[in-house]
């Protein structure tokens, strides 16, 4: 008997189990297809090969090489305050920290979605839903990526103006999509800067092509979830409403997303002049709610982590 009439999810009932597979974060679609067609997955403990099959995803038991899917129901979505001196990558051949390591004791198998350089600091998505991750990052969807860049000196308005009207990289041309001054520093200036894409290094070598200097590089944002409420090195499960806007800002589900919020004041961590490994904040985190585990430790390589007194020129 086929998988299907086993279930009863019917006909148009719940979803191809190439869909199901992908936003499980097991594969793409087209490569899941691969695995359903390599007979490597099951449906209730039956193998399954034709690829209009339909689970329900509330009852029904996917496997791949006997292994449990998790359905989207148990997906999991945390935003991490990522602080300066951790990669994004889930390791790192260097031996670097990760912001991973800052999500100790969450389990499941969480993947970044994106990048934000070894220096820069900010809103970061860990997610093990692969759909939303892969429409995140892929410009056609037109994720918005905001950024507080601090920049040395006074930028000039013709150097914003070539901002906004694009340059031409290395790797093909590139332009912000919002450029805005957005705070002064005592000698610097944060400028709020929106692109549409997550090219390598994008913003830092944006401003490189119109002769500003970054000194620093903050993301207070990601998909619309701001870590306002975070320290750097702490991290929240994001609400059901903020995952529904989410997936809804990027199609992949019906219905209106909450507006992006306002260009908001800078937070104080980001604020602060040198910025290192944050310090446990036990209080802050249990009064609001949010997790702060302990830092990673330090590189082996014995290259500082953090604790810069002086704001020197960011690094790649
Ligand atoms: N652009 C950069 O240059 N670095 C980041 O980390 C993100 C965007």
């Amino acid at each position: 008997m086929a998988a299907r009439d086993q279930r009863g999810a019917g006909d148009g009932g719940g979803v191809r189990l190439q869909k199901f597979l992908a936003s499980a974060g097991i594969a793409s679609r087209r490569k899941a297809e691969e695995l359903i067609a390599a007979g490597r997955v099951a449906v209730n403990q039956r193998k399954v090969v034709e690829l209009g099959t339909r689970v329900d995803p509330g009852r029904d038991l996917v496997t791949v090489d006997g292994k449990l899917v998790a359905g989207p129901e148990r997906r999991s979505y945390f935003l991490l305050y990522k602080p300066s001196g951790c990669v994004t990558t889930v390791s790192d051949p260097e031996g670097r920290p990760t912001a991973l390591a800052y999500l100790r004791g969450v389990p499941g198998r969480l993947f970044p979605v994106g990048r934000l350089d070894y220096d820069a600091e900010g809103a970061v998505l860990f997610t093990d839903d692969g759909e939303l991750a892969n429409r995140l990052a892929h410009p056609r969807y037109g994720h918005r990526r905001v950024y507080l860049v601090k920049v040395k000196g006074e930028p000039g308005a013709e150097a914003l103006a070539r901002l906004r009207a694009g340059v031409r990289l290395e790797d093909g041309p590139a332009q912000a999509l919002e450029v805005e001054l957005h705070e002064h520093a005592e000698r610097n200036v944060w400028v709020r800067i929106v692109v549409g894409e997550g090219r390598y290094h994008l913003v830092k070598r944006l401003c490189e092509a119109v002769g500003l200097q970054v000194q620093r590089l903050f993301r207070p944002e990601f998909g619309g979830v701001t870590v306002d409420r975070l320290r750097p090195g702490a991290f929240r499960a994001l609400t059901a409403a903020e995952v529904r806007s989410m997936r809804q800002r990027v199609g992949l589900e019906s219905g209106t997303p909450e507006p992006p919020p306002a260009a908001a004041a800078l937070p104080r961590a980001a604020r602060r002049h040198g910025h290192g490994p944050p310090e446990p904040p036990a209080a802050a985190a249990a009064a609001s709610g949010t997790r702060t585990p302990r830092p990673p430790a330090a590189r082996p390589s014995g290259r500082r982590t953090g604790g810069r007194s002086g704001g020197g020129r960011a690094r790649r």
